[in-house]
This record gives C-alpha cells, sequence and structure tokens, in this order.
C-alpha cells in the first residue's frame, strides 16, 4: 500500500441514506458456471429499478472486459478477481445502491473477506448460494465452456478440474433445477424486505 495517504469524508453513510432515502447492500451471488447466478440477478436487478430501487449488476463475464482485463482463472488471479469485486461492491453500497455481483467466486476465505469488508464499514452483506448439481450445469452448457472443459480445451475449469467450495451458511439457498427464476427473485425480495434493506 502506498504511503503519505489519507482518508477524505464528506458525508457518513447515515446523512447519504437519509438524503438518497435508500439502503445500500451488496447481494453476493455465488456458484457454478451455468448455475444461474446471471439469471437471477438480471431478473432482480429489472424488479428493484422497476419499484424504483437503485440497483447495479456486476457480473463476471463483463468486468473481466474492463476492470480485470488482465486476471485469468488461477487461483491468485480469481483471488485477485474477488478482492477487487469485494472493494467496488463494497463502494456501491456505500453509495446507497443495492449491488448485484454475480461471480463464481469459488473460494470461501475470498468470500468471507468480502464479507468482512462490508461488516467492518457496517454495509449489508448477504451471500446469495446459486445451488445446481454439477450435472445440471453441464447439461445446460449454455456457452459450451463445460464440452471445452471435458475436452481438454480449457484447462481449471471450475467443477471439472478446479474447486468450487460451496457456502456453508449463506444468507439465501436457491436451487435453480427445482425453482423458477420468478420464485428466486421473490425469495430474495422477501428477505430484503425482512431485513428492511427495502421497504
Ligand atoms: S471467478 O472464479 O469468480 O473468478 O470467475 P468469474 O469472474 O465469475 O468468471 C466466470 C466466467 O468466466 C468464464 N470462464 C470460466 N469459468 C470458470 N472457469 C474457467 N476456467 C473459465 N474460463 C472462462 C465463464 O463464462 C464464467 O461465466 P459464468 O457466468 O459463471 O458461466
Amino acid at each position: 500500500m502506498a504511503t503519505n495517504i489519507t482518508w477524505h469524508h464528506n458525508l457518513t453513510h447515515d446523512e447519504r441514506k437519509e438524503l438518497v432515502k435508500q439502503n445500500g447492500a451488496t447481494l453476493w451471488f455465488t456458484g457454478l458456471s451455468a448455475s444461474g447466478k446471471s439469471t437471477v440477478a438480471c431478473a432482480l436487478e429489472q424488479k428493484l429499478l422497476q419499484e424504483g430501487i437503485q440497483s447495479y449488476r456486476l457480473d463476471g463475464d463483463n468486468v473481466r472486459f474492463g476492470l480485470n482485463k488482465d486476471l485469468g482463472f488461477s487461483e491468485k488471479d480469481r483471488n485477485e478477481n474477488i478482492r477487487r469485486i469485494s472493494e467496488v461492491s463494497k463502494l456501491f453500497a456505500d453509495s446507497c445502491v443495492i449491488s448485484l455481483t454475480s461471480f463464481i467466486s469459488p473460494y470461501r476465505a475470498d468470500r468471507d473477506a468480502a464479507r468482512k469488508l462490508h461488516e467492518e464499514a457496517n454495509l449489508p452483506f448477504v451471500e446469495v448460494f446459486v445451488d445446481v448439481p454439477l450435472a445440471v450445469a453441464e447439461q445446460r452448457d449454455p456457452k459450451g465452456l463445460y464440452k471445452k472443459a471435458r475436452e481438454g480445451l480449457i484447462k481449471n475449469f471450475t467443477g471439472i478440474d478446479d474447486p468450487y467450495e460451496a457456502p456453508e451458511h449463506p444468507e439465501i439457498h436457491l436451487n435453480t433445477h427445482e425453482q423458477s427464476v420468478e420464485e428466486c427473485v421473490s425469495t430474495i425480495v422477501a428477505y430484503l424486505k425482512q431485513k428492511q434493506i427495502v421497504a
């Protein structure tokens, strides 16, 4: 870290909340490729925006075209990917936006670090486990990546020859092979209302 740097603050988070009349939060979607993270996050983003709630989706593929274009899929790069997104989502939450992060985020320690970062800043962090059996994800294979991984054309593919550490105590556990997208969105919205993150 650089030296000779100091924090600059203007409003406190509570003062900002009072002015913008909205709570910020991070909804951290995690799951295998093709589990449905982005599909559910997209539908939720639409619903929140339609209800006038500022919401913004940070998506694995998209972020890797820009902010994280220097990162690949080694363990070290995935750690750095998630570290950066943890910081960015914290900024969104601090700005009173509901950020929806959809990254495989396969390592428990990385997700726990994201949670800690938010908790230290007193910002809500909701881990959403988008669960699906590997066989179902592999059958869906919308981008043909599982097929390539099985053929050895992609190395270190999550679930095939790279690990996925499932959450042990997620706030929300979705099963996208049994629940519809609408049901998943309703479950999340009900949680947000129950925790008074949204009205
Ligand atoms: S991670 O593990 O959180 O850093 O991954 P993420 O940033 O979410 O990127 C996952 C998307 O990248 C594509 N892709 C791969 N995924 C897993 N393993 C390997 N080796 C890989 N190579 C490319 C894939 O499209 C993932 O998108 P989703 O939406 O999860 O299917």
